[in-house]
């Protein structure tokens, strides 16, 4: 489900399969010379929905297309639905700038940190300070392990012990022999999710609630608790109680997938996009109905409650170049220099924080 290539020989298969491989990123090979730089192939976007503009129109002059119309209920910012999906729920521009950097922040510096899980684990252990390892270039090194030392029974023990170390100082150790090693910046890089609150466990497909985890920073409980609200029954407040933080890097793509490992449904997922804009695909209780296709911002939240939830959905691409990536406001606003570190890796990257209620 997780993974930068859904494509294969199947990939014409299904509706929603056909429409992924319409938009997913794909690089012309026509090009003679190989000194020219790759071209990602032309895309037709006129039937992407894009609610920014929507969202506009209807400021100016209360039209809107047909299909779509604003939820009548109490919100700070207008809430839009689609007349044929109950229980989705798209509001654009809904995290203020400041917003949206604090949670790019929080996601590459507090979210990956252990017990939080990572995709690392299966392959490293957990990795402490993996963004701070990466901006001081250093590199994660295999201890040599002692002889006779059984780490085999341990899932996520390839690495298990390792440290960070300085370039320099790997360099001048790796003559020793013995010593595996590999870049921060090549595992920030790599990083795919991290697991907030209640912690998922992929391989099983559910929350392990035996596995060790932090509770949800207060402040993001508070903002989701919010932004859930139009899709929450009059009177009842959303428990946010784990979350599921996405990376994606240019032609990484999330297939087509149900969230359906929470006990109530009619609760709903709070999902807010950051970072570089990507086509999102909402599709049927089926693979095989015909998905919509709408830009998904840096600011935007979407909600998937009841019978959305039942719907197949994915992100089949995102968009790096300057053109279409639409993260101008974001770039000024980290153009500092404490700030460049973050702006590099978002000017190229889309994260996603959808925060769920388990239970
Ligand atoms: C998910 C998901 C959507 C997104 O993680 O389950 O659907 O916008 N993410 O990245
Ligand atoms: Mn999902």
């Amino acid at each position: 489900m997780y993974g930068s290539d859904g494509v294969n020989d199947d990939s014409e298969r299904t509706a929603f399969r056909r429409t992924e491989k319409k938009y997913k990123l794909y690089y012309d090979s026509n090009s003679k010379s190989s000194k020219k730089k790759k071209q990602p192939r032309a895309v037709d976007l006129s039937e992407v929905i894009d609610f920014k503009s929507i969202s506009e129109s209807f400021a100016v002059n209360g039209d809107l297309p047909a299909g779509v119309s604003k939820l009548e209920r109490n919100f700070d910012r207008p809430v839009f639905c689609l007349d044929n999906c109950p229980g989705f729920y798209f509001i654009p521009a809904s995290l203020s700038i400041e917003e949206q950097c604090r949670w790019i922040k929080e996601s590459l510096v507090s979210f990956p940190q252990p017990p939080n899980r990572t995709n690392h684990n299966a392959l490293y252990g957990a990795i402490h300070d993996l963004f701070n390892a990466a901006k001081t270039s250093q590199v994660l090194v295999k201890e040599v392990t002692v002889p006779g030392e059984d780490i085999s029974n341990d899932v996520d023990a390839n690495f298990h012990n390792h440290r960070w170390a300085s370039s320099e100082e790997h360099d001048s150790s790796v003559n020793g022999g013995n010593c595996r090693s590999i870049s921060a910046s090549v595992l920030l890089r790599k990083l795919r999710w991290s697991t907030l609150g209640l912690q998922f466990d992929w391989s099983k497909r559910c929350y392990n609630v035996s596995l060790p985890h932090n509770k949800i920073p207060d402040a993001l409980c508070e903002l989701a608790k919010k932004m859930a609200a139009p899709a929450m029954a009059v009177g009842e407040e959303f428990q946010p109680e784990a979350a599921i933080v996405n990376y994606f890097s240019s032609g990484d793509m999330l297939g087509g997938h149900l969230d359906d490992m929470e006990a109530d449904w009619s609760k709903p997922i709070v999902s807010m996009s950051l970072g570089c804009k990507a086509i999102f695909l909402l599709g049927g209780k089926s693979r095989n109905d015909e998905p919509l296709a709408m830009f998904l911002r840096s600011g935007d939240v979407v909600l998937m409650a009841g019978e959305a939830r039942e719907r197949f959905h994915g992100v089949p691409r995102i968009f790096t170049d300057i053109e279409n990536a639409d993260i101008g406001s974001l770039e000024k606003k980290l153009s500092d220099e404490d700030d460049i570190c973050y702006l590099e890796y978002i000017k190229t990257s889309r994260i996603n924080i959808n925060i769920r209620q388990v239970f």
